[in-house]
């Protein structure tokens, strides 16, 4: 007797169709974060990321035809809090992420790059004690030209009452982030996240209108080829950044990458292994990046893949920021990698130090 297949071929799927919605419960029964799937906490913690895909879709396809519409390309002519010229693509994708979080009864507080204060939704203040804060779009250079950027985001809980509405519940280290991740819009949109126990990917099917699971527990290899640094800063790097890159330059098996978007670059990094450095120059001793929705959600998922994030002289996590929009150097990546780069830098403050004794 023949036993047909239960499934003809040209119906199956090409993979489990593991939702995002769906990771997101299994994933905070498992870390304990909820007891059970229908738990408030776990379906809360779902129905955002929910929105935060949602908010991804909205902007992954305002870029798929930025360059056919008018008004979405370009600078707006404003100025940010941060002194940076403000592209229209900027303020669409901070207006979506509002505007999905409205009305959702889920987050409260909405704190991004494009905004000095933190976005409050009174409405959802009872019930939804979370902010998320994010970097709307990563890499704006790129949009104009068609190249790959990308969105941060970073979920905490709201702790106390913010009476005074300056949200300084806010200034503490990374490690109070429930989750954080990315979407990077590149030739597929891909979004990756932690909530406290591994990286996943997930793949947006456009078919589908859903992110798809890709990759479970990504793991980044201990030590990577690439080195991802503007070293158009050459030379207003103290003399530790510049005596690292000198060294890459003379040994064989380096290779240098660098998108100008922060996402692009880590997601190469996270996949192939490598280190990504934004440290402090002349101009901005602090670097460029900001620790809150930046650096800090972007650390959070290179230590939950197994790798390592430093301002050069203090684990990134640990930092406890004194101002919402703060900078701070960043050097992330594989293990390996950024232990090199502090490497040189320990060995510079030791012979500063060495010299000032002497
Ligand atoms: P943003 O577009 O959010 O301001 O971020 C840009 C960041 C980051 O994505 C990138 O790595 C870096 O700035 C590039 O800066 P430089 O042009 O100074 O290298
Ligand atoms: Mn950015
Ligand atoms: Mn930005």
């Amino acid at each position: 007797m023949v036993v047909s297949d239960p499934i003809p071929a040209e119906y199956s799927l090409d993979r489990d169709c593991t939702t995002l919605s769906r990771h997101v419960v299994q994933q905070l029964v498992k870390t304990g974060k909820a007891a059970s799937l229908l738990a408030p906490e776990a379906q809360d913690i779902s129905a955002i990321m929910g929105r935060i895909a949602l908010a991804g879709k909205l902007v992954a396809r305002r870029l798929s035809k930025a360059g056919l519409v008018e008004n979405a390309l370009g600078f707006t002519g404003d100025v940010n809090v941060q002194g940076e010229s403000v592209k229209r693509m900027d303020l669409y994708a901070n207006e979506v992420f509002i505007s999905v979080f409205k009305q959702s009864g889920l987050v409260c507080r909405l704190a991004s790059e494009e905004m000095e204060d933190p976005y409050y939704i009174p409405e959802n203040c009872p019930i939804g004690r979370y902010t998320l804060l994010y970097d709307p779009i990563d890499g704006s250079s790129n949009v104009d030209i068609n190249l790959n950027v990308g969105s941060i985001f970073s979920l905490r809980q709201q702790e106390g009452e913010d009476l005074d509405g300056k949200a300084t519940d806010l200034l503490q280290s990374g490690h109070k982030q429930l989750g954080a991740g990315y979407i990077l819009y590149g030739p597929s949109t891909i979004l990756v996240y932690s909530v406290g126990d591994g990286v996943h990917s997930f793949i947006l099917d456009p078919s589908l209108g859903e992110f798809i699971l890709t990759e479970e527990s990504i793991q980044i290899p201990p030590h990577g080829p690439v080195y991802s640094v503007n070293e158009g800063n050459f030379w207003q790097w103290e003399d530790s950044i510049r005596d690292y890159t000198r060294y890459v330059h003379r040994h064989e098996g380096y290779t240098a990458r660098y998108s100008g978007a922060l996402v692009g670059d880590i997601h190469r990094i996270l996949m192939q292994g490598g280190v990504f450095l934004y440290p402090g120059t002349r101009q901005k001793p602090e670097g460029k990046l900001r620790l809150l929705y930046e650096s800090a959600p972007l650390a959070f998922l290179i230590e939950q893949a197994g790798g390592r994030a430093s301002t050069g002289t203090q684990r990134l996590m640990d930092v406890i920021p004194q101002a919402l929009h703060q900078r701070t150097p960043l050097i992330i990546g594989s293990q390996e990698d950024v232990e090199l780069v502090e490497s040189f830098i320990q060995d510079h403050h030791r012979r500063q130090g060495a010299e000032q004794d002497g």
